[in-house]
């Protein structure tokens, strides 16, 4: 059975150039089963045309709040009741706007303040209105309430910056559209698998901390991943702004690697498997007062002390049973492959994912990473540069064999 066969997805448009990509999500959702209808903006139909998408979704674009060929001129009430979900592909910071405010004044804003169902959104737009204050408030408020943000990725953008905002790929919206929405999975939910994912941030004081540059993509694509095959997810994070979509991820947040230390040893006894992927930090600052530190005017320098956290996975490694699963990664620059044999040997892991800084493409903030998964019997698996989801794919394969599923 296709992915989506039998549901009804209503695909929203809104003005921004990555409106031209909007014909290949509907045919892409159409593909994995569902019947589609689109929602479009006026601005939208600058970038992509209403016969295109009558086309590909073989149905009328909705795009007239009032319709004087429609004699029931209340369509954004019937098309609400229709679908069983709605993405806003691209969404631009106006339509954000519009929902988080209760404004309905087209066709599109006006279904989205009717919609009750499922919501997904797919920002994209200027790295700087992206990070202005308002699309910020805006986007949380959404999240706040119950919308899934489908975050925007780095790369070039229209306006010939580079940047943050460009619309996510229409493939990896319907692969996060399926985890989100699939509710019968080839595993038997039982699964309980424990992630780490993200930095952790050590306090220097009231307002500052030590932290690094983990995004936490990996750990959040391996979550979705791993529940859309049906294991039950606790997903252990450090600060990020990403958002999870399933929704048999519980999410579990934290700032320091302390309290991610707390949350998973007393999580993993309950698990199946865990993957740590986050990005802790080795150190903290040994003193952290709860006031900001002044500088001192008659010293040019400041030394900080610096103590060693505690090491999760080497934790679980000596808590773990013989039937769980317990994988890591290594971040090596030098010896890479002799330095990860070592580190799967001595934190006692089934198996751990080497990532090398040096391929362009892979490591921290990128959407795509290359690695190389080494298991507790000397088989080497190496990657070509892939999209972060499909790594995951290629981790939660392994996991599965792992664990004779
Ligand atoms: N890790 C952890 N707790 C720590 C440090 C690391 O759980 N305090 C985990 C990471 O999540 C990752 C693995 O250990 O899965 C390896 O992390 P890495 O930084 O590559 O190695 P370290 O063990 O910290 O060793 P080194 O920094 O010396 O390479």
């Amino acid at each position: 059975m296709l992915p989506l066969q039998g549901k009804h997805i209503i695909v929203g448009i809104s003005g921004g150039i990555a409106a031209y990509k909007a014909p290949i999500l509907v045919r892409l959702l159409v593909k994995a089963g569902a019947e589609v209808q689109c929602a479009v903006t006026e601005h939208a139909l600058q970038f992509v045309t209403e016969l295109t998408l009558e086309t590909v979704s073989g149905h009328r674009v909705y795009s007239q709040l009032f319709d004087h060929t429609n004699p029931h001129s209340t369509e954004h009430i019937s098309l609400k009741d229709w679908g069983d979900a709605m993405v806003v592909a691209p969404a631009t910071a106006n339509i954000i706007g519009k929902m988080a405010n209760g404004i309905g004044d087209d066709a599109l804003s006006t279904l989205l303040l009717s919609f009750r169902k499922p919501l997904f959104v797919c920002p994209a737009m200027n790295t700087q209105m992206l990070e202005s204050f308002a699309y910020k408030r805006n986007i949380q408020y959404l999240r706040d309430n119950g919308v899934s943000v489908i975050e925007s990725t780095t790369g070039e953008l229209a306006c010939g910056t580079s940047g943050n905002g460009r619309m996510e790929e229409p493939e990896n919206i319907v692969r996060l559209m399926v985890s989100a929405l699939s509710d019968n999975s080839p595993l038997s939910p039982s699964r309980h698998i424990l992630i780490t994912a993200g930095p952790t941030y050590e306090k220097i004081d009231a307002v500052r901390f030590i932290g690094n540059f983990s995004t936490g993509k990996m750990g959040y694509a391996l979550a979705e991943e791993l529940a859309s095959r049906g294991c039950r997810i606790s997903l252990i994070s450090g600060p990020t702004h990403l958002s999870t979509l399933h929704p048999s991820i519980e999410r579990i947040d934290i700032m320091s690697a302390r309290e991610m230390y707390d949350a998973a040893t007393r999580i993993f006894p309950s698990c199946d498997a865990a993957i740590l992927s986050a990005a802790v930090a080795d150190f903290r600052p040994e003193n952290a007062p709860d006031y900001k530190i002044k500088k001192n005017n008659d010293s040019d320098g400041m030394t900080l002390n610096l103590i060693q956290n505690p090491d999760i996975l080497a934790t679980l490694g000596k808590i773990k049973s013989d039937k769980q699963i317990l994988a890591g990664f290594a971040l090596e620059t030098d010896n890479e492959l002799e330095n990860a044999q070592k580190k799967l040997v001595k934190k006692n892991l089934d198996f751990i994912v080497l990532n090398s800084l040096h391929d362009k493409g892979a490591g921290f903030g990128h959407d795509t990473n290359k690695v190389t998964i080494i298991d507790r019997n000397g088989d080497i698996d190496n990657g070509e540069l892939k999209s972060k989801q499909e790594v995951a794919s290629d981790i939660a394969d392994k996991l599965f064999a792992m664990m004779g599923v």
